[in-house]
């Protein structure tokens, strides 16, 4: 396949509302994601973090990722290089006044998203839009917590985000049709499917994927199987391209431990209810991968079984 060039759509015309310059608070791994494919499709891209180290990291896995397609021949040298140029770092939210489109991707804690919102909310123009990529919040709630209830959606990316087809797209119960489409737009301008989900927690993929992750947790914790038994046996077993604990570190236990919680909470039902050892883990601070340690220990060259 020949290397795609980084300007081919327009992004500035046909779009419901025009949106040239995105806005990415949150340079972890959804964030650096998010900011790499919406570069690569032409939109102007302010990439924030609190943290001025996550945000050089950001930079550098952003390069080293769109190096890896350009090797790959999915993208130009060019138009890696352009992408690139796209992205430019903010360490403060005032970085974000003039975009047309905010995509807040930071850690999965209620308190710390609605902070964020009051913030950006003062600096933006009235008429930008607003959107979390939370794994489970309620976006009705969040969207309450702004100015801009009907400017405001949810749009979920999947992880790892370059590699991902899939966005789920969720209104609130104020999101407006303008937003809708325009969220729509600009999914499909980054080449992505959509799949609508109404807003009840973890919304679709989530809702089903989180259970069977929990659930393997319960059959590390109960002895039903070990570490190798448990990802062998889903991936053998049941063709799934990663065992649930390798997944659960890809996620993040952190974020498996917060979408497990606003299930359970959310729809009041035990059948959620988080595994102790999953608690433990993240009490621990081994949150997977991000941490070099979860269900398994990364730190060495092959990823060797915590338990
Ligand atoms: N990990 C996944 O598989 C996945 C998939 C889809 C969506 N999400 C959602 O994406 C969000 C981020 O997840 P992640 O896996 O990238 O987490 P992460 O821990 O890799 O990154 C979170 C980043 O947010 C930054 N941050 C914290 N508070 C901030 C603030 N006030 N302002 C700006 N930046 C701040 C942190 O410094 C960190 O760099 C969460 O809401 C999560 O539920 C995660």
């Amino acid at each position: 396949m020949d290397g795609r060039d980084v300007r081919a759509v327009p992004v500035d015309d046909k779009m419901t509302v025009p949106i040239k310059k995105v806005g990415v608070i949150g340079s972890g791994q959804m964030g650096n994601g998010i900011a790499h494919v919406t570069a690569l499709a032409g939109f102007d891209v302010v990439l924030n973090d609190i943290s001025a180290d996550r945000l050089k990291s950001a930079m550098a896995t952003i390069n080293g990722n769109l190096s890896r397609q350009v090797v790959k021949k999915i993208i130009t040298e060019d138009a890696r290089k352009q992408a690139l140029g796209k992205i430019v770092p903010a360490e403060t939210i005032e970085g974000l006044a003039d975009c047309d489109l905010v995509i807040e991707t930071a850690v999965e804690r209620e308190e710390t998203k609605r902070k964020i919102f009051h913030d950006v909310c003062a600096v933006l123009k009235p008429e930008a839009i607003v959107a979390s990529d939370t794994s489970s919040i309620s976006i009705t709630r969040l969207a309450a917590s702004t100015d801009r209830p009907e400017r405001f959606i949810g749009i979920h990316f999947m992880n790892p985000v370059p590699l991902m087809e899939l966005v789920e797209l969720i209104r609130g119960i104020a999101t407006d049709d303008e937003t809708f489409d325009t969220a729509k737009e600009f999914v499909t301008r980054l080449g992505k499917q959509i799949a609508v989900s109404e807003d009840f927690p973890a919304f679709i993929v989530n809702r089903i994927l989180l259970p069977m992750i929990n659930e393997a947790i319960y059959t590390l914790y109960e002895g039903v199987g070990n570490v190798e038994a448990i990802d062998a046996a889903m991936k053998l077993g049941a063709h799934h391209p990663m065992g649930p604990l390798e997944l659960a570190d890809f996620i993040g236990l952190d974020t498996c431990l917060s979408i497990m919680q606003v299930l359970h909470e959310g729809l009041a039902d035990s059948k959620y209810r988080p595994c102790p050892l999953l608690v433990k883990y993240v009490e621990a601070g081994w949150l997977g991968r991000k941490t070099q340690r979860g269900f398994y220990d990364y730190r060495g060259d092959k990823p060797v079984p915590t338990r």
